[in-house]
């Protein structure tokens, strides 16, 4: 079953030292496929070879076309273009359609997706009524968790997720109503009331307008900060398969509504270690508090004390994030609109010391795309608790799009992991007297 390559075998020769017998599994794409093994048994009663795999750090769960790393060059593309490149040149919905469709969008497709989107922004009255029985001081990210779930009760025909309008419509939706839901988790979390989309604005324009608004009849964005967060917008439109597209894939596998999937998604998101890590980036800087202090946490990280330098290091790039590169640059313009954030010049500072530190080189530890954005955010009046639901709204597009890669592979089924099962073999069971 071997193909050849350059007069080379495209397999590996396998030998059971249990049973002495020998075993040819093919190699594509670098890879081997796990269910290959299974013929590797010791009597006709065995399972057949398994492999054990915790976090998935060696194994791929699908084939996808969607976004590219290059984790030891620093390399991120999303359909072959380079996230610097489209961070530039792109605007958000432009990289959304992209990312969807797999193509860049003419003018004439770019302004009918942007038409759809717009049109969709608008939420049925009774999610507002839903939001507002949170409680006052709900954390909106678990706001925003709940009601784009809830969502899927206001759009019964989105389980028809095999119809192609259907499921684009709900895509389309989704896209349109996650800052509204965003925003609105936001006013409600401060007592604030709802700010309804403005149409006449542009994607990341009318966010601000629905966060920011106060009595003005209509919004006026500032064109540098309404493009320094599209330009967030896009480098966290996609990061392949992630805690939470990983989520998506899985829960989305079941073949359950995109709005139950998308909740899920951001669930996955909201975890300290995924989504979170901004906001422990920004904690780290008040708690350093000074430039004049950075030798000495330096050395506690060093030391073994346990402590992080947050923002640093990613389990894929072993290089600097590409994104990190990004956004720093962006962090200059928008401190010149909103004044600098005090915080910067530790990070600045941090990030100096531990470039050319041999703990940190040789660890490859770079920054990473949260060492900076959290200024950001702060810096324009963002909350931290609002952070992770700043990294939702892009990564939705995202999420729909290894959906959608998924739900169209053939060789995809409900994801279903096995296990090396570790607990009692079969006992009787013990009347309560007895135990
Ligand atoms: N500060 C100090 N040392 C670090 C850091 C760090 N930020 N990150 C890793 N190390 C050290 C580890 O102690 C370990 O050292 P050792 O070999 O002497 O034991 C070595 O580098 C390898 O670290 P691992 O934890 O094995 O790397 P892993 O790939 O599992 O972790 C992670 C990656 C979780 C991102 C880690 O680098 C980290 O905790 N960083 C800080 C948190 C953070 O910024 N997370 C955001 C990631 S980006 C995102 O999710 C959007």
């Amino acid at each position: 079953m071997s193909t050849e390559t350059e007069g080379k075998k495209q397999s590996l020769s396998i030998t059971d030292n249990r049973t002495g017998k020998s075993y040819e599994v093919p190699i594509a794409d670098g890879t081997i496929r796990s269910t290959d093994l299974r013929k590797i048994r010791v009597d006709a009663d065995d399972f057949g070879l398994m492999t054990y795999d915790p976090a998935f750090m060696n194994t791929a769960a699908c084939r996808s076309a969607i976004t590219y790393i290059d984790g030891d060059k620093g390399i991120l593309r999303y359909r072959g273009y380079d996230i610097a490149e489209l961070a530039e040149k792109s605007t958000y919905l432009e990289v959304a359609y992209l990312l969807l469709s797999g193509e860049l969008p003419t003018q004439t497709q770019l302004d009918e997706f942007t038409r759809s989107v717009t049109l969709h922004t608008f939420v049925h009255e009774n999610v507002k009524e839903l939001m507002d029985g949170f409680r006052y001081d709900a954390h909106p990210m678990g706001m925003l968790i709940a009601t784009v779930g809830a969502l899927s009760t206001f759009y019964p025909e989105a389980k028809n997720i095999f119809d192609q309008p259907t499921r684009h419509l709900q895509i389309v939706r989704l896209l349109a109503k996650m800052p509204t839901i965003a925003a609105w988790s936001y006013r409600h979390s401060v007592g604030l009331r709802y700010i309804y989309p403005d149409n006449d604005l542009a994607y990341a324009g009318n966010f601000l307008s629905m966060m920011k608004r106060m009595a003005e009849l209509s919004y006026k964005v500032n064109p540098i900060l309404e493009r320094a967060l599209d330009i967030l917008f896009i480098l966290h439109a996609d990061h392949e398969q992630n805690c939470s597209a990983s989520a998506m894939r899985g829960v989305g596998s079941s073949q359950v509504d995109p709005y139950s999937a998308v909740a899920a998604a951001a669930a996955a998101l909201y975890g300290p270690l995924h989504g979170g890590a901004n906001e422990a980036v920004l904690r780290m800087l008040h708690q350093i508090g000074n430039v004049a202090n950075v030798p000495a946490f330096i050395k506690e990280v060093k030391g073994g004390s346990g402590s992080r330098l947050m923002g640093f290091g990613h389990r894929v790039y072993k290089n600097y994030d590409p994104r990190a590169k990004v956004i720093k640059k962006l962090a200059d313009e928008v401190f010149e609109v909103t004044g600098k954030n005090p915080l910067l010049d530790i990070a600045l500072e941090l990030e100096r010391i531990a470039l050319q530190d041999e703990y940190f080189v040789s660890r490859k530890l770079y920054p990473n795309v949260d060492f900076y954005s959290g200024l950001i955010y702060q810096a324009m009046g963002f909350p931290v608790d609002m952070f992770p639901v700043l990294f939702a709204i892009p990564r939705t597009v995202g999420w729909l799009a290894q959906w959608e890669e998924m739900l169209l592979d053939s060789e995809q089924k409900i994801a279903r992991p096995r296990q090396i099962y570790t607990g009692k073999d079969l006992r009787s069971f013990v009347p309560m007297d007895k135990r």
